[in-house]
């Protein structure tokens, strides 16, 4: 492998931002600030450009196998690269569902052929998989819907969540929405007919009394707990009461840029399980984000066709692509001094790896993983469905003008994506997760 210096790049590194030189071996970071006149095979010059760890988005949905019509590992992997994300967690709602150790490593051995950027899955509970759970590795961790969402994983039954909790040793994340709660709550609307129906019937409580109820199993049990998409104040509320160094939580970028008043503009564009929620709710989240409560965002990338979202609700089916416009829409809220570059690199990059112990990514230091991107904090451009790379072809922020975006993103050292260009035959690494390094709080 090639010794490549990227030369008077401004590096967002952990604890601060610097003008500096970066070389690369192997595939790591081997020096940060090195002599000019160090050996080097090759350059980048990145003057005029930030550079940033790569993105870890620890929640995406990339349908593969089962559901290709609208994504695969291919193109989402795409999608990531173009995006600025290094590394992705995929859900186990494909189909067939990964709930067992082989299906873990078909998908793994799918991915070794087919992904541009580093990838790792999770491992499914069905309620009848406790073995496979207890002895699965090469996973961040067990995927619990204690909510139903898309497909037809649900955990709801509470002697199965106890046994999962008590008897499992890797990390424990969840959909968290009440089904009990929705169900009543669509019966009392008659199933809705609208989609802005979809924000009442998954309503802030029935977020909250399912995220307590996951709260509580974590707690009892001592069992690391990470929140996904997290959609109310209640939510972030219950995070501080509880303060526990057991719970991390995150956000997602449809839950801090739209609310209840976007389905008119939007229509099932903006139909998302956790619904879309008030604005108190949005300010909420970003409040949350900014003193720690919330530590990650990640996209939850859930791509479906636009056909299938034109049937009217309730048939229109939930989700939505983002995951190659979540660091541009972050850097336009670098760009408009809502965050700083080093709380972005913290919420996409940092924090996702100390909460899943990814080994030697999220961070520009000597000796990790040379997973990044460089960012043009002046470009503007326009996100447009026709452009999206994703297989849906569409984005909910078609339309919008972002100041900041990925230029260039580098995966072990190589160039994958270059203004507008792939390099198709780079392949990336199964993710790999040190459950010794602990839970967030605890590695700091
Ligand atoms: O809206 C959603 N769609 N939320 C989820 O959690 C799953 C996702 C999907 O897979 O379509």
């Amino acid at each position: 492998m090639n010794r490549i210096l990227i030369r008077r790049a401004t590096c967002v590194l952990p604890t601060e931002t610097l003008k500096i030189d970066l070389l690369l071996d192997a595939g790591r970071i081997v020096m940060i600030d090195p002599a000019r006149h160090a050996r080097h095979d090759e350059w980048i010059d990145a003057a005029g450009l930030h550079v940033l760890p790569g993105v870890i988005d620890d929640q995406v949905h990339f349908r593969e196998p089962g559901l290709t019509h609208k994504e695969d590992l291919r193109t989402g992997s795409m999608a990531c690269a173009k995006g600025g994300v290094t590394t992705f967690l995929e859900m186990p709602n494909t189909r067939p569902a990964t709930t067992t150790r082989a299906l873990l490593e078909d998908k793994l051995a799918l991915a070794a052929e087919q992904c541009l950027v580093n990838y790792g899955f999770y491992i499914g509970a069905t309620g009848a998989n406790l073995e496979e759970l207890k002895l699965a590795s090469r996973t961040p961790g067990i995927k619990i819907f204690i909510g139903s969402s898309t497909g037809d994983l649900l955990v709801d039954d509470q002697a199965a969540l106890e046994s999962i909790f008590a008897e499992t040793r890797l990390p424990i994340t969840a959909h968290c929405e009440d089904e009990t709660r929705v169900r009543a709550n669509a019966a009392r609307i008659g199933g809705g007919r609208r989609v802005a129906d979809h924000s009442l019937i998954r309503d802030a409580e029935a977020a909250a009394i399912s995220a307590r109820r996951a709260f509580d199993l974590a707690v009892r049990h001592r069992h690391r707990f990470h929140l996904l998409h997290t959609s109310t104040a209640l939510e972030v509320a219950l995070l501080r009461e509880y303060k526990s160094p057991l719970l991390t939580a995150e956000a997602c970028p449809h839950h801090l840029f739209f609310s209840v008043h976007d389905y008119e503009r939007l229509g099932s564009r903006v139909q998302m399980n956790p619904s879309i929620k008030s604005p108190a709710d949005v300010a909420a989240l970003w409040e949350a984000l900014a003193d720690g409560t919330l530590q990650v965002i990640a996209t939850d990338h859930a791509p479906h066709t636009l056909e299938e979202k034109a049937k009217p609700y309730p048939d229109s089916p939930s989700g939505l692509p983002a995951v190659e416009n979540s660091l541009a829409l972050m850097l336009d809220q670098v760009s408009r001094g809502r965050a700083s570059l080093g709380q972005l690199a913290h919420w996409m990059c940092d924090a996702p790896a100390r909460v899943w112990g990814i080994v030697g990514k999220g961070r520009i230091a000597e000796g990790y993983d040379a997973d990044l991107v460089l960012v043009d904090l002046e470009k503007t451009a326009t996100v447009r469905d026709e452009e999206q790379l994703t297989k849906s072809r569409w984005s909910p922020w078609h339309g919008e003008t972002l100041q900041g975006w990925p230029v260039r993103t580098l995966v072990g050292g190589r160039t994958v994506f270059a203004e507008g260009r792939f390099d198709l035959a780079a392949r990336g690494a199964e993710a790999r997760f040190d459950p010794g390094l602990g839970g967030y709080f605890a590695t700091g």
